[in-house]
């Protein structure tokens, strides 16, 4: 490469030239490192690399603890990394206070995990509504926006159902649901069907791209399904701390 500046910089710069939109999502240089009981430091992360643009579709495989549960929790602000740069919609998350990195998680990030966390004693409608309210969101207004997502997700007749009222499938549902509250710049995914039986998992998956053809949704998926991965516009391997395509893996 004959540029020498650093990508951060030359990334920032080809946007400004082409007046173009930023970036749905980047990492320059990430690190994450964690330092263990007997002071010695794991490395997990060593210098990631990553572009997603808008409306497009990420898929993130690798073995079991190489960092990818790790790395959706940095590039979401739910962790932050060692060293190295985020940027969620061209917003630099470095310098973010955690009330200021909550704001960007609850506006801009929606996250599916792989066990749903959903919230116990509320019901599917109230799990849902949550992140609007939180958003500043007026309840009725939350509650209508909740509403029509989980009658998008197919769970219409199932409003009033508390998590452990609701399948293993629909508590994934509920989920895609809520991640997807306040309209996020990113929807983030951890094994979403990693848990499920292949025909639940299918149709899990069979919703998130039909979101996303819907609502031009940009998604980061980690998974071990190769089904799944196939369907995404890349596929990204995490080896060795380093994201490559999956092709040089
Ligand atoms: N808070 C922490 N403190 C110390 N080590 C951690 C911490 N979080 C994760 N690790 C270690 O970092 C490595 C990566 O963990 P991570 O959960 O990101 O892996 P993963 O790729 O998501 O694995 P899996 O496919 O099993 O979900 C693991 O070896 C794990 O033990
Ligand atoms: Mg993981």
């Amino acid at each position: 490469m004959s540029d020498a500046r650093p990508e951060e910089s030359r990334t920032r710069t080809a946007a400004a030239d082409l007046g173009a939109r930023p970036t749905a999502l980047e990492a320059v240089d990430l690190c994450r490192s964690f330092r263990l009981g007997d002071g010695s430091e794991l490395r997990v992360l060593e210098g990631v690399n990553v572009g997603v643009e808008h409306g497009e579709v990420v898929a993130v495989v690798g073995q079991s603890g190489t960092g990818k549960s790790t790395l959706l929790h940095v590039l979401g602000g739910l962790d932050r990394p060692t060293s190295g740069i985020v940027r969620v919609g061209g917003a630099d998350l470095s310098g973010l206070g955690s009330g200021q990195m909550a704001r960007v998680r609850n506006q801009h990030v929606g996250f599916v995990f792989q066990f749903h966390h959903l919230l116990r004693e509320f019901t599917a409608l109230e799990n849902v509504a949550v992140p609007a309210l939180i958003g500043g969101a007026d309840p009725e207004e939350a509650n209508e926006r909740a509403r029509r997502l989980l009658e998008a997700v197919g769970l219409a007749p199932r409003l009033n159902h508390k998590p452990w009222q609701l399948s293993g499938g629909e508590q994934q549902r509920v989920a895609v649901a809520r991640a997807l509250a306040n309209h996020p710049t990113v929807l983030l995914a951890d094994e979403p069907s990693g848990n499920l039986d292949r025909r639940t998992s299918d149709e899990l998956h069979d919703l998130l791209f039909e979101l996303r053809e819907e609502r031009e949704l940009t998604m980061v998926l980690v998974t071990h399904n190769l089904e799944l991965a196939d369907r995404a516009d890349r596929t990204l391997h995490l080896a060795d701390g380093v994201l490559r395509p999956s092709d040089d893996a």
